[in-house]
């Protein structure tokens, strides 16, 4: 089975509230027209924080969708930035928007995608996106759970950057 069809099966299956099985089969079937990297990339992420969650007894269901619908806003942005090249500043400038952006767009609409997008590059001490001073105080409860669970997202975003890099080193 492909990895497509896997994941395609355990949108099904997880049976999300507040339409994710509609939100993520939109997004992906969108991904799938130009942003091709983007889409390999989440379905990766997705059974990669599935599976670190499920080995951390943390909610599996919840590190799935992160990661899953995390780069949402990528999108958005022109698919020649994706294709491998070797960005410049400005370009670097532009792609580093999808987080901010898709806060913003998704913040009144899907909280849950909402904090996913723009927090999952926050993790990181150099990283970029929103902070948590641009919640406001009544979230602070789903945003620690989420947080939680963002975090194992980020353990899997190490385990593909890792895998990534002894790819490089065999080549
Ligand atoms: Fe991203």
């Amino acid at each position: 089975m492909s990895r497509e069809s896997i994941v395609q099966e355990k949108i099904t299956a997880y049976q999300p509230k507040g339409g994710l099985i509609q939100s993520s089969r939109l997004f992906l079937a969108l991904a799938g027209i130009n942003h091709e990297s983007t889409k390999n990339h989440v379905e990766n992420v997705a059974l990669l924080a599935e599976a670190v969650a499920i080995s951390l007894k943390k909610d599996a269901k919840a590190a799935f969708f992160a990661g899953l619908l995390h780069d949402i806003a990528k999108i958005t942005l022109p698919a020649p930035l994706f294709d491998g090249h070797n960005i410049t500043p400005e370009e670097y400038a532009q792609i580093k928007k999808h987080a901010q952006d898709g806060f913003n767009a998704l913040m009144k609409l899907h909280l849950f995608t909402s904090l996913c997008a723009g927090l999952h590059h926050n993790l990181y001490k150099s990283g970029y996106g929103v902070t948590m001073e641009d919640f406001p105080k009544k979230l602070n409860e789903l945003r620690l759970k989420l947080l939680s669970q963002l975090s194992v997202m980020k353990v899997s975003l190490k385990v593909v950057q890792q895998f990534m890099v002894s790819q490089l080193s065999q080549l």
